[in-house]
């Protein structure tokens, strides 16, 4: 598409309604969101019986002690039997599950049935370490099939896990297994990144020195590179030598509905990362459901594809939980889209037939930037449903997401939800919701959310504040792990019987949602509200631009002065006027007071593993001070290199 037509399009706020064929057949449509209205909790106990339940809940919610909720709190299930054993037992064992490509291009097709067998046998194996029900196990591993294995396999026995993503230090993996006391740890040797054997296991050795971990007794390795690995006798265990002697049955037992599933730390930007707890029966539900009506799954037809790392919620929720709970089949990719060449995404796309795409908005936007032929050399005719999730969704990314990759067949849906929230929580309706680039727009059914402001007060249409959510949903949070009092402080005390998400957020004229980002992000320049998200959109729409962060920086004039941080496009040159025509192309999009101050066009931008952009570090830059804390950045050399452009930092200025 060319850029003209590009601007075009996104002058005329269009809105894309549903395909005619998907709204024909959806597996919601519009009457959901009434009879959610008229019944919430009656909506949720139908949602419910998705599930197979060994005792039935007769009550959906207590929520006689707020914030701390028990959903189908007498009903007993278990999960793993939910994600795997029922749908053998329906017959559905030679149904592939998971298509697992390796990045060095090794491939395994995983059934339902294999996935019982390694499920069952990786149970038996925890059981023999004497992991119990209650005892928490930390996963430590790349993308890899074993990784939803060992999940699975503690959901069997009522162990949460706790996965660490493999992109984390020993550091971060250390405070982890302190802080949740975990018994076991399952690792590898090592997965694949970027072409090379890059190791896991010294990660683990070290953490494991470190006071507080005394109570791993086991350390279970799977062997994936094949690389020299450390050993410490009687405490170290090969995966294969312990689980491929298991034996290949085991009997699920049922656990309550509330008892733990798994805890998930989040960063945050400050402070001891938060075990974000989540429980069984409500968390299955949710994840079934909204899995089934965001995306559209067709079990027998579809193949899904999440890109995520099972390391973040969006693994947890939408590779394993979710999909498996529908009988989905699967692709699982190990690597980075750009191993050993930049089509990899879509040439999996194109070699599996992936139906179903969900990925997120960073990765969007660096597709973008290495150009529209690549995904042009690949048949992505299969694809018709495209999600994005992780941070706002720039409307040009979006335009060019469903034009590039989409064909402008496919509805995109953007979808909103936090670690916390546990699935999604606002989003459109693929077969329902003519969808408008940019915006998450309406709450699914049987969810309550809203714009506020300062005080409270609901939001007119047309203005701005913060999002809440005004009633309990199956899949929330249930504490921060041996922290209540925390919970309390972090999400419910800044409006009263309110959670409060932490992202600003504004209504259209059509009360449909537009999330802002992080609250912190918000910037106050002379007097005004302006979130960095809208900025950076800005930005994002001039045609010479990639990518964008924006920070506000402490000024003596205006209290914030706006600095961005800019990617140019391959071809793009960094020529005089051009900051000058940046700014200008802001002021004319969102009025001269959201002007940057300064523009600094950068190679990249510093960004955590999960893609999101580390504003704090940008800020650091812009006050010129010291930078702090690098350690969770993919790449800690990127801050050098913009470092070392400031001394023409001040170019556009004025
Ligand atoms: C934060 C939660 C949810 C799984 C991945 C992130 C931002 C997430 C969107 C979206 C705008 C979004 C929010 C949220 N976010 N999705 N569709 N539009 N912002 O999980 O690491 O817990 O982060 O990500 O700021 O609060 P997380």
């Amino acid at each position: 598409m060319s850029n003209e037509s590009l601007a075009n399009l996104l002058k005329e706020e269009r809105r894309f309604a549903p395909p005619a064929e998907l709204a024909a057949n959806a597996n919601v449509t519009a009457e959901a969101y009434e009879r959610a209205k008229a019944d919430r909790l009656g909506f949720w106990a139908e949602q419910a019986r998705r599930l197979s339940w060994e005792t039935e809940p007769t009550e959906t919610l207590d929520w006689s002690n707020p914030p701390f909720a028990k959903w189908f709190k007498d009903g007993r299930l278990n999960v793993a039997y939910n994600c795997v054993d029922r749908h053998v037992e329906a017959g559905l064992g030679e149904r592939v599950a998971i298509h697992f490509e390796g990045e060095p291009g090794d491939t395994r097709a995983i059934t339902y049935a294999d996935l019982q067998r390694d499920v069952c046998k990786a149970a038996n194996a925890l059981t023999e370490l004497g992991v119990r029900a209650g005892d928490r196990v930390a996963i430590y591993l790349p993308m890899i099939p074993e990784a939803a294995v060992a999940m699975l396999a503690c959901a069997r026995i009522g162990a949460p896990h706790s996965l660490v993503f493999g992109g984390f230090s020993s550091d971060a993996l250390a405070t982890r297994i302190q802080d949740a006391d975990a018994r076991v740890v399952i690792t590898a040797d090592g997965g694949y990144r970027r072409g090379k054997p890059s190791a896991l296991k010294p990660a683990v050795d070290e953490a494991l020195s470190r006071p507080g971990t005394e109570n791993v007794r086991n350390v279970v390795v799977v062997r994936r590179t094949g690389e020299e690995t450390a050993w410490t006798e009687d405490r170290d265990v090969w995966w294969h030598d312990l689980v491929e002697r298991q034996s290949e049955s085991h009997t699920p037992q049922a656990f309550e509905a509330e008892h733990p599933l798994f805890i998930l730390y989040t960063s945050g930007t400050t402070g001891k990362p938060k075990g974000i707890l989540h429980t069984s029966g409500g968390y299955l539900t949710q994840t079934a459901y909204t899995h089934h009506a965001v995306f559209d799954l067709k079990p027998e037809t579809d193949v899904y594809w999440c890109t995520a790392d099972v390391g973040w919620v969006t693994g947890h929720s939408y590779i394993v939980y979710g999909p498996l709970a529908n009988g989905a089949t699967q692709v699982m990719y190990e690597g980075t889209p750009d191993t050993p060449h930049k089509g990899r995404w879509w040439e999996i796309v194109q070699k599996y037939k992936v139906t179903i795409l969900y990925t997120a908005p960073t990765a969007i936007r660096t597709c973008m930037k290495w150009g529209d032929d690549i995904p042009a050399k690949f048949d992505l005719s299969s694809l018709r449903v495209l999600g994005s999730v992780g941070e706002p969704i720039n409307p040009e990314a979006w335009i060019w997401y469903r034009h590039n990759i989409g064909g402008d067949r496919t509805p995109v849906v953007d979808t909103w939800w936090q670690t916390e929230t546990g699935a999604i929580m606002v989003s459109p309706l693929p077969g329902v919701t003519s969808t408008k680039p940019g915006s998450a727009q309406v709450p699914l059914p049987g969810i309550a959310a809203t714009v506020v402001d300062d005080e409270a007060n609901e939001v007119p249409d047309g203005a701005g504040g913060y999002l809440v959510l005004t009633e309990p949903w199956p899949s929330m949070l249930r504490t921060i792990w041996g922290d209540d009092q925390r919970y309390l402080d972090t999400y419910w005390s800044r409006f009263k019987d309110r959670y409060f998400a932490g992202d600003g957020a504004k209504k259209d004229d059509d009360g449909d949602i537009w999330l802002l980002g992080r609250v912190d992000d918000v910037m106050l320049v002379s007097g005004h509200n302006i979130s960095t998200t809208e900025v950076e959109s800005a930005l994002v729409s001039h045609p010479k631009v990639a990518e964008a962060a924006v920070v506000g920086a402490t000024d003596p004039q205006t209290t914030q002065a706006i600095c961005a941080f800019v990617i140019l496009r391959g071809t793009a040159a960094e020529d005089e006027g051009l900051v000058d025509e940046l700014r200008n192309h802001v002021a004319k999009h969102l009025g001269p007071i959201a002007k940057p101050k300064r523009i600094l066009p950068v190679d990249e931008l510093p960004k955590t593993r999960s893609g999101k952009i580390m504003r704090r570090l940008l800020r650091d830059i812009a006050e010129n001070r010291t930078l702090g804390d690098v350690t969770t950045l993919t790449d800690s050399t990127v801050m050098d290199l913009i470092q070392a452009k400031l001394p023409g930092a001040s170019a556009g200025e004025d």
